[in-house]
């Protein structure tokens, strides 16, 4: 969610190794469904209505619902005429299904302004990253000792893991539930990791209390709103993610979602769906979905149908689901709260220890776990449009900045954070899963033909899980279509890659 993404920890974390062209030729046999249903045109939707498209054909057609905005969780504010990110702006390095995205659609990297981070603890600045390279390395060694290595080495070798999901998605392997696909990527290692907390595994690794408290805990807040309780996948995928932040979109990463609807030729219904009813008829599943849109309301059969919106009755996504046996029960979990503040106005530098503003060097401050706290992260950020004449404001200028917290600022909070300000906007979102260690995974087959995107955020909260997720499920409705049980669920099947090869 981070605008700032911890340049402090790309010092730690070296570059992944790309893999070839994800996408595999898709195999066409058997006649194609006729109409499929996608419910959310946020990324991991319009992905799905993407990959649907590429494997069910030209001949199918594809609506998508959606109630609110296309880009879902991607949103950007309007600010002194010019538009911010204020929802997910993450990218994160495991980023081939979404670097192929931009590719394809033509869109352009933003181009990345420097700017340095610090950790503030609520009385002062405990870490601050410098100009040179070799002495931030120094100084983290110094602090630290070996617990940078040995994370950076965990990363590495869990994301050498994850990155087999490229391999197994370009030959065609899809999976039945979450558990499913995270165990063929890393065995039960990686659904252990789903269920224990980050903080227990780094211990158990021998990453000290210190580093924790002072870099993972910083990075944890400002990429999910939580503390180190959260689970350990979901932590080493973000940690991963904290490397580069090269990965944002030339006016705004919404323009991804709406790029993918346009090349899948996906007919959008600005609708909310309020039901989805099974409808049996002699061999023939088909499901009903009933929506309204500002003309009235509708009903519409489906062959297939892909939920891509969280169903937490929290979130409120108004979908009932009705005449299914046994009914469902309800999904587990919740989204967690946080609200993204935009401030046009003038940082109070003061606040962190530095009265004159001219000295004040960072553009980026995460914070550690601190009862004074009222905030997880404020950093100065850049619109989605950059010009080739732009330079970051000046902490002594007017400029503006993004905070994160886990309540909406009150007015003495705003006059401590800022000297004075122009404008105020607030954002609040679920934007990402409250984890408990307890809970299980969400299912992915709800019913025959009916799909959950959504569950992989409770592996991993990403714009490229989402399309991992979403590539997943327009494999799995296709073999499962095509009645292609062998390339569903497969084991061992790194071995039999290579053999295919
Ligand atoms: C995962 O947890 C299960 C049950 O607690 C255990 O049997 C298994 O060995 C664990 N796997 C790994 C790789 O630690
Ligand atoms: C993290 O937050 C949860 C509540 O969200 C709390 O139960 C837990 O004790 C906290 N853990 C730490 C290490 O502070
Ligand atoms: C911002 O960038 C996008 C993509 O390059 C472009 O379509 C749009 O016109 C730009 N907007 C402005 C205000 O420059
Ligand atoms: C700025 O921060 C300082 C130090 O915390 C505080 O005393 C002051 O009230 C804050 N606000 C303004 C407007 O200076």
């Amino acid at each position: 969610m981070a605008g700032s993404l911890l340049p402090l920890l790309a010092v730690l974390l070296s570059a992944w190794p790309a893999v070839g062209d994800p996408e595999g030729p898709a195999h066409v046999d058997g006649a194609p469904p006729s109409k499929i249903a996608v419910v959310g045109a946020g990324i991991g939707g319009s992905a799905t209505a993407h990959f649907l498209r590429q494997h069910f054909g030209p001949e199918v057609q594809v609506d998508v619902f959606e109630k609110g905005e296309v880009g879902g969780r991607l949103a950007t504010v309007t600010v002194n005429h010019n538009d911010y990110e204020s929802g997910g702006s993450i990218i994160h390095s495991l980023n081939l299904h979404m670097q192929d995205f931009v590719k394809q659609l033509g869109l352009k990297y933003r181009r990345s302004v420097a700017g340095k981070t610090a950790v503030f603890n609520g009385k002062e600045m405990i870490l601050e990253e410098t100009d040179w390279y070799l002495l931030d390395l120094f100084r983290l060694w110094w602090r630290y000792g070996i617990s940078f290595i040995r994370l950076q080495m965990w990363v590495e070798e869990i994301m050498e893991k994850f990155m087999r999901i490229y391999k197994y998605q370009a030959h065609g392997y899809a999976f039945s539930s979450v558990e499913e696909l995270l165990d063929s990527l890393g065995g039960s290692g990686f659904i252990n990791m789903t269920r224990r907390p980050l903080s227990e595994s780094l211990l158990e690794l021998g990453v000290s209390q210190r580093f924790i408290d002072e870099v993972i805990a910083p990075v944890m807040r400002v990429n999910y709103g939580q503390n180190v309780s959260i689970p350990a996948f979901i932590g080493a995928v973000s940690l991963a993610g904290a490397q580069n932040n090269l990965w944002a979109v030339e006016g705004g990463n919404k323009l991804v979602c709406s790029g993918l609807l346009k090349i899948a030729n996906a007919n959008l219904l600005q609708a909310q769906v309020n039901a989805i009813s099974p409808i049996q008829l002699g061999e023939t599943l088909q499901y009903q979905l009933s929506f309204t849109t500002a003309a009235g309301t509708g009903s519409e059969l489906y062959d297939i149908v892909v939920l891509a919106t969280p169903l937490q009755p929290s979130v409120g996504s108004g979908v009932q689901f009705q005449g299914f046996t046994p009914p469902f029960d309800e999904l587990p979990g919740n989204y967690h709260n946080t609200v993204a503040t935009i401030v046009h106005g003038y940082l109070n530098t003061s606040f962190f220890g530095f009265p004159d503003p001219r000295l004040f060097p960072f553009a980026s401050i995460l914070t550690t776990e601190s009862p004074d706290l009222f905030f997880n992260s404020v950093a100065s950020v850049c619109p989605v449009n950059i010009s080739a004449g732009f330079r970051r404001k000046q902490p002594q200028e007017a400029g503006v900045y993004k905070v994160f917290s886990p309540q909406p600022l009150d007015k003495s909070q705003l006059k401590m954070l800022f000297r004075s300000y122009y404008s105020v906007q607030v954002t609040e979102w679920q934007p990402y899963s409250h984890y408990g260690s307890s809970q299980g995974l969400p299912p992915v087959e709800l019913h025959p033909s009916l799909y959950y995107l959504n569950g992989i955020e409770w592996a991993g909260s990403a714009m490229e899980m989402s399309s991992v997720a979403a590539k997943n499920i327009a494999l799995l409705a296709y073999h499962r279509w095509n009645r292609q049980t062998d390339m569903v669920d497969q084991r061992d099947l790194m071995h039999r890659i290579k053999t295919e090869l």
